[in-house]
């Protein structure tokens, strides 16, 4: 999206502040500001301005850190008044100054996820090739519609992804056609599928985008393809 000229805000909301690492803040733990940090000081009332804590990355991508700090504040939060629309007062400070905010969540259905459901538009979920959580996807969608009912009506799922694909075993089609069965009619399942390449397995440890680690590789290109159908569907 960023390579499109589009402004964007990438919120770490994964306790073990992978996306934050990947980025090149390879200590996540150590930083002053995180995003547990800001959802504290909205709970406690108070002001927080629209750049504070804000990193910035060499590719032109704006982060808010997360760190270990997120497991404390889920829960506390159980306690707290509109407990659920924390990060929703968050990101209507932010929302003005950029054309997309992605919340990278963790892969549980805890207070913070439910945040993140209660802030966003839509939903992409990516679900690893290799491995089909079923029960999880079915819990997933689940609370996805209630989030929905109950907190945030115009919440919608963007669509399922199938990630870490290897083309040279059927594995991956037989999944996407019982994801297709399974949820076809409700839910779009990507035509783009991310394979499996170390080049991707390598640009955590680099704090670069795939784009600039192999520009050329496949893994850009099915990305690349993916933010197309993404942004296609948002115009
Ligand atoms: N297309 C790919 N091919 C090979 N390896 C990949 C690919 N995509 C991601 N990986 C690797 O798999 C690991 C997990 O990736 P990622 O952080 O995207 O997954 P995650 O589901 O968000 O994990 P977590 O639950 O820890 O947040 C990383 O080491 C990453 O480098
Ligand atoms: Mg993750």
């Amino acid at each position: 999206m960023a390579k499109q000229g589009k402004k964007v805000l990438l919120i770490d909301a994964d306790a073990q502040g992978s996306l934050t690492a990947s980025l090149g803040f390879t200590e996540p733990d150590s930083l002053e500001v995180t995003l547990a940090t800001i959802m504290g000081d909205l709970i406690n009332d108070e002001e927080v301005e629209p750049g504070e804590g804000i990193l910035h990355h060499e590719e032109g991508i704006d982060l808010m850190p997360g760190n270990i700090e997120l497991s404390g504040l889920e829960v506390s939060l159980v306690n707290v008044m509109s407990r659920e629309t924390v990060l929703r007062s968050y990101i209507e400070i932010v929302r003005e100054s950029y054309d997309y905010i992605l919340i990278d969540c963790m892969p549980s259905l805890g207070m913070i996820t439910i945040n993140a459901f209660a802030s966003a538009d839509s939903i992409l979920i990516p679900v690893q090739a290799a491995y089909l959580p079923v029960k999880g996807l079915q819990q997933l969608i689940k609370t996805v519609g209630k989030v929905k009912r109950q907190i945030n009506p115009k919440l919608e799922i963007e669509g399922i992804l199938l990630t870490m694909v290897d083309s040279r075993t059927n594995y991956a089609k037989d999944i996407s056609a019982m994801l297709k069965e399974a949820y076809g009619s409700r839910v779009r399942i990507f035509a783009n599928v991310i394979p499996i390449s170390v080049r991707a397995a390598e640009i955590s440890a680099e704090g670069i985008s795939i784009y600039k680690h192999d520009p050329k590789g496949k893994v850009a290109s099915a990305y690349d393809s993916l933010t197309k159908e993404v942004l296609a569907d948002g115009q």
